[in-house]
C-alpha cells in the first residue's frame, strides 16, 4: 500500500537493474509536467556511456508500468513522464481509508530512542525556548512511537548545583507556603531574583547559602528534604504548564541533572583511566580534537572546575553514558536550542573518545532558533521580564475563545470553551512547528490565530467541515471506510496522490526531525481539500450514487489524514468549531 512514487519505483528497479547488471535507483519523483517523473536514466546513460534516451525507451518498452500508469512519455533528453491510472490511484487510496495507519508502514527496524526535551530550570521561569524544545520534543516523541520504535522521553531539568545553597536559605527565610503560592503562580523568577539579591548584600546570608551548598553535596538528610520540597514546587508549575500544552510529559520522565551526580565520578575516573584528561588553567579538561577557538587554540571540555566541582559538560557525559550503558538507546536526540550546539559536539565527540559513544549508537542534537518579539528581539513580556508561559498560554485561549464566539455563536457553553482551548494551545504549537526549527520565528498572535493560511485554526477548521458533511448526511464514517471509489475530477485526483504521499512526507519528516515538513504537507493538502470542496460537490441532489459513495470516502480519509497528522504534532482538531 505504498504510495505511488515508491510503487512505481518497486516496479521499475528489476528494469533497471538489469540495464545497468547491478542495482541502479530509478529516481522517481513528483513532477509539474506529469504526475511524477523518472530520471534515473540520465546518471546511468552517463555511467553506461549510452544515450539516456536508448534507456528511457527501455523504460517504456518494459511494460512493467501498464498496470500503474496511463501514459508513460518520453521528455526532453530522457527524462519518462508518467500519468498514474486514475483506476490505480482510486485502488491505492481505497485501501488507504480502509487501514489505521493510512498506509505508513511501521519502521524496517525499531529503535530505542531517547528523546531528552523540555529541560527548564528548578525555581527560574520557564522561558520561550523551553516551550520550544518541550512542543517540538513532544512532536518527535509521538512520531517515532507511531512508527513503532521504543521513546524514552528525559526531561533533564536543571535540579542541582551551587545556586541551590541560596535558594534553599531563602526557601526557610520566606516559609514555603509563601514559595509554593509565588510558584504556583508562575513567579519562578520572583523568587530567585529576590535569594540572589539577599546573597549579594547580606552576608550572613552568603554564608548560610555556602554552608548550604556543603550540606545538600554531602546528601545531608534534612538540607536533601528541604531541596526536594523546593523541586517539587518547581515541578508542580512545570506540570501546570504541560497540561495546558496537552504534551505527553509526567513526573516519571524527570530525569534531571540531580540524577547523575551519583555517576559523574565514574564517568571522571574512565577520563583519567583512557588519559584524556589534562590540566588548564588550572581546571580538569579534555581536548575534543578538531574543536579550536578564534585564534585557532584547542577548545577545552571541562570536565572539573579549579574548585574541584563537576561541570554541566560532566553530567551531560554521564547522561550519555547512562543512555547508552542503562537504557541501551539506538539513537538519542537532544532537542535544545542552538546556542548550546558546540557543548554537544563536544560532549559527543569526548563520549567517542571515551568509547561510550560507539558507531552503533547515534547522538543528535536537534537545534532551533529563537522566538521573537514584534521588534525582532528575543521575546519579552511588557515589562521587559521573561513572558510568563502560564500567561502566554492562557491568552491563547482568550483569543480563541472570542474568535470561536463570533464564528460559532450556537455552540454550547461548554463546547465553546473546549474548542477555544484546542485553538488557543493549537495554534501556538503550530506556529512553533510550521517554521524550519532552525530559524527564528517572530511571535505573532493575529497570524497564528488566523483562520487562513498555514496555520492550526485553518487545519482544525478544514477538518470540522469535512466532518460537518457526515453530520448533515447523518452517515457514520466507519460505514463509508472500505468503499469503492472512483476519482472522476482533477480536484479529487490531486486530492488523492496528497493522501497517497502521507507516508513519505512523514517518513522525509522523521528523517530529519523537522516537523515543519509534516506542517507544508498539511497546508498542501487542506488547500487540496478546499479545492474539492469547491468543485465536487458531495451531498446535492444531483450527485448519483456511486459518486457520492466514493467522494464521502474521499472526505472520510482526508479527514482522517488531518486529524492523524495534526495529532503527531500533539495537536487535537475537533469535529466541529
Ligand atoms: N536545563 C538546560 C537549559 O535550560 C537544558 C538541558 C538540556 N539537556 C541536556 N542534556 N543538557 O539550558
Amino acid at each position: 500500500m505504498a504510495d505511488p512514487l515508491s510503487t512505481v519505483a518497486d516496479l521499475l528497479a528489476p528494469v533497471f537493474a538489469d540495464i545497468a547488471g547491478a542495482p541502479a535507483d530509478p529516481v522517481v519523483r513528483p513532477s509539474d509536467r506529469a504526475d511524477a517523473q523518472v530520471n534515473g536514466a540520465l546518471p546511468l546513460a552517463k555511467q553506461l556511456d549510452v544515450n539516456p534516451r536508448e534507456i528511457a525507451q527501455r523504460v517504456v518498452d518494459s511494460g512493467v508500468l501498464a498496470d500503474v500508469c496511463s501514459e508513460v512519455e518520453i521528455a526532453g533528453p530522457g527524462f519518462v513522464n508518467l500519468t498514474f491510472d486514475d483506476a490505480f490511484l482510486a485502488r491505492q487510496l481505497a485501501a488507504v481509508a480502509a487501514d489505521e495507519r493510512l498506509g505508513v508502514a511501521p519502521a524496517p527496524t525499531a529503535k530505542r530512542v531517547v528523546v531528552d526535551y523540555s529541560a527548564p530550570n528548578v525555581a527560574k521561569e520557564m522561558h520561550v525556548g523551553h516551550l520550544r524544545s518541550t512542543v517540538i520534543g513532544d512532536a518527535l516523541v509521538r512520531m517515532h512511537e507511531f512508527l513503532g520504535h521504543t521513546v524514552l522521553r528525559e526531561n533533564h531539568i536543571g535540579d542541582w548545583g551551587r545556586p541551590f545553597g541560596m535558594l534553599i536559605e531563602h526557601l526557610l527565610d520566606i516559609g514555603e507556603d509563601v514559595a509554593a503560592e509565588g510558584m504556583q503562580q508562575g513567579d519562578l523568577d520572583g523568587f530567585y531574583k529576590a535569594a540572589n539579591a539577599k546573597f549579594n548584600d547580606d552576608e550572613a546570608f552568603q554564608a548560610r547559602a555556602r554552608d548550604r551548598v556543603v550540606k545538600l553535596q554531602s546528601y545531608d538528610p534534612e538540607t536533601i528534604e528541604l531541596w526536594q520540597r523546593l523541586v517539587a514546587m518547581s515541578n508542580d508549575y512545570f506540570n501546570r504548564v504541560y497540561g495546558k500544552l496537552d504534551v505527553l510529559l509526567t513526573d516519571d520522565d524527570l530525569m534531571g541533572e540531580s540524577e547523575y551526580q551519583s555517576l559523574m565520578p565514574t564517568v571522571y575516573d574512565e577520563l583519567v583511566a583512557a588519559d584524556l584528561v589534562t590540566e588548564s588553567d588550572g581546571a580538569e579538561v579534555v581536548f575534543p580534537p578538531g574543536f579550536t577557538n578564534r585564534d585557532n587554540e584547542p577548545l577545552p571540555l571541562i570536565v572539573k572546575s579549579s574548585a574541584g566541582a563537576f561541570m554541566y559538560a560532566t553530567s551531560d557525559l554521564a547522561c550519555v553514558y547512562d543512555r547508552v550503558q542503562r537504557l541501551g538507546a539506538d539513537l538519542m536526540l537532544y532537542v535544545v536550542g542552538a546556542p548550546q550546539a558546540q557543548h554537544f559536539q563536544m560532549v559527543f565527540a569526548v563520549a567517542r573518545m571515551a568509547g561510550w559513544l560507539t558507531d552503533e549508537v547515534e547522538a543528535v542534537h536537534v537545534p532551533f532558533g529563537s522566538i521573537l518579539g514584534d521588534d525582532r528581539k528575543m521575546l519579552r513580556s511588557r515589562s521587559g521580564d521573561a513572558v510568563k508561559l502560564v500567561e502566554l498560554l492562557d491568552e491563547a485561549v482568550d483569543r480563541a475563545a472570542a474568535a470561536v464566539a463570533e464564528k460559532n455563536p450556537d455552540l454550547d457553553g461548554d463546547a465553546q470553551a473546549a474548542v477555544a482551548r484546542t485553538i488557543g494551545i493549537g495554534a501556538v504549537k503550530y506556529a512553533d512547528l510550521s517554521t524550519d526549527r532552525i530559524k527564528d520565528y517572530v511571535f505573532d498572535w493575529d497570524r497564528m490565530l488566523a483562520f487562513d493560511g498555514n496555520t492550526a485554526p485553518y487545519l482544525q477548521y478544514a477538518h470540522a467541515r469535512l466532518c460537518s458533511i457526515f453530520r448533515r448526511a447523518g452517515v457514520d464514517r466507519n460505514e463509508v471506510r472500505g468503499g469503492a471509489m472512483a476519482l472522476d475530477t482533477a480536484q479529487e485526483r490531486q486530492l488523492a496522490q496528497r493522501l497517497l504521499a502521507y507516508p513519505s512526507v512523514l517518513d522525509d519528516t522523521v528523517a530529519t526531525y523537522s516537523p515543519h515538513k509534516l506542517c507544508t504537507y498539511l497546508f498542501d493538502l487542506a488547500q487540496d481539500i478546499t479545492g474539492f470542496y469547491e468543485h465536487c460537490p458531495v451531498l446535492r441532489d444531483d450527485v448519483d450514487d456511486d459518486t457520492r459513495a466514493s467522494r464521502l470516502v474521499l472526505c472520510d480519509v482526508s479527514a482522517s489524514t488531518l486529524e492523524h497528522a495534526l495529532g503527531l504534532l500533539g495537536i487535537a482538531a475537533p469535529s466541529e468549531m
